[in-house]
């Protein structure tokens, strides 16, 4: 497996209840990376976990010769719980940026992001990337939180798109239901030629949505985020099936043919 390169944490703070941002002091290479490649990151030295774990990048930045790698996470289990005690000039060993990213459309007049959760974060970086056009591309993002107190990402990107709609489980704001349900209401606001939808978020989500744009003919690009071990194609531990017709054969890795994949190739499974 490749080693990594070593890099400092830079700065970290919880946003909302249990995610946290993390900006990261990189190498100069990560000043290439595209929306929708990840890195892998592990603790340096002996501490546990000793895995690396699969981010997507959340933003780069530089200031003077230095660079910056943004990642936005949430506390699931042992490794992102013992990266949110990180602190301001700790050891981290990050590899990357690892993996296809999303394509940039050439020219289409709107992009529509449908995030679920942290699925937010390559999404964001992808808003921001496209925000940097000046050919009067339109983003609408759709945003999908468990409650309130768990709505990602939103600052960011309120900055960035022309609108964010805000969805709900359990109805405190935005709209009551899953952030798919949203986005159906105004489906038929976005013509299919000059339309491109670009997700990210947990699995039943994007199966939803699957279904949704069966018989639409607009690209709909999506970032999968199944578990990873090494992230660079050795191990076949991400690997998922794509339908008969895709693309790159039926059975994939994830962090290597992937993170980004058309969403009619993906079989998401019943
Ligand atoms: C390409 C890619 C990009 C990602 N980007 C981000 C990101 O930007 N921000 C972010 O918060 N997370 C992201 N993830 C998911 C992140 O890697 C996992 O949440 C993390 O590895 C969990 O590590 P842990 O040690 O805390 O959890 P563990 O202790 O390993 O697991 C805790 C629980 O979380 C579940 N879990 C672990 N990994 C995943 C996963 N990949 N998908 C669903 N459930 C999982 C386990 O089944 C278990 O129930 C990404 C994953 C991939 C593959
Ligand atoms: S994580 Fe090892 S092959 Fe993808």
């Amino acid at each position: 497996m490749k080693p990594g390169t070593f890099a400092t944490v830079f700065s970290q703070r919880e946003t909302v209840k249990g995610h946290f941002l993390m900006t990261v002091k990189a190498p100069a290479s990560f000043r290439e990376a595209i929306p929708g490649q990840f890195i892998m990151v592990r603790l340096e030295g002996s501490t546990p976990p000793f895995l690396s774990r699969p981010f997507s990048i959340y933003s780069i930045y530089s200031q003077g010769n230095d660079t910056f790698v943004e990642i936005f996470y949430k506390v699931v289990g042992k490794g992102t719980l013992a990266f949110s005690r990180l602190q301001e000039g700790d050891a981290l060993n990050i590899l990357g940026p690892l993996g296809r990213g999303f394509d940039i459309p050439p020219s289409c007049k709107k992009i529509v992001l449908i995030a679920g959760g942290i699925g937010v974060a390559p999404l964001s970086f992808l808003a921001q990337h496209c925000g940097e056009d000046t050919r009067g591309t339109e983003i609408i993002c759709y945003l999908g939180a468990g409650s309130l107190e768990t709505v990602a990402g939103l600052d960011r990107l309120e900055k960035i798109c022309s609108a964010v709609e805000i969805s709900t489980d359990d109805g405190s704001r935005g709209y009551h239901g899953p952030v798919t349900g949203l986005f159906k209401r105004d489906m038929g606001l976005y013509p299919e030629d000059t339309t491109w939808i670009y997700s990210c978020g947990p699995r039943p989500m994007l199966r939803g949505l699957q279904k949704l744009l069966k018989d639409q003919p607009c690209v709909c690009q999506v970032s999968l985020e199944e578990r990873m071990a090494c992230g660079i194609g050795a191990c076949l531990g991400c690997v998922v099936s794509l339908r008969p017709d895709g693309a790159e054969g039926s059975l994939v890795r994830v962090c290597k043919e992937g993170p980004v994949f058309d969403i009619r190739d993906v079989e998401f499974g019943e």
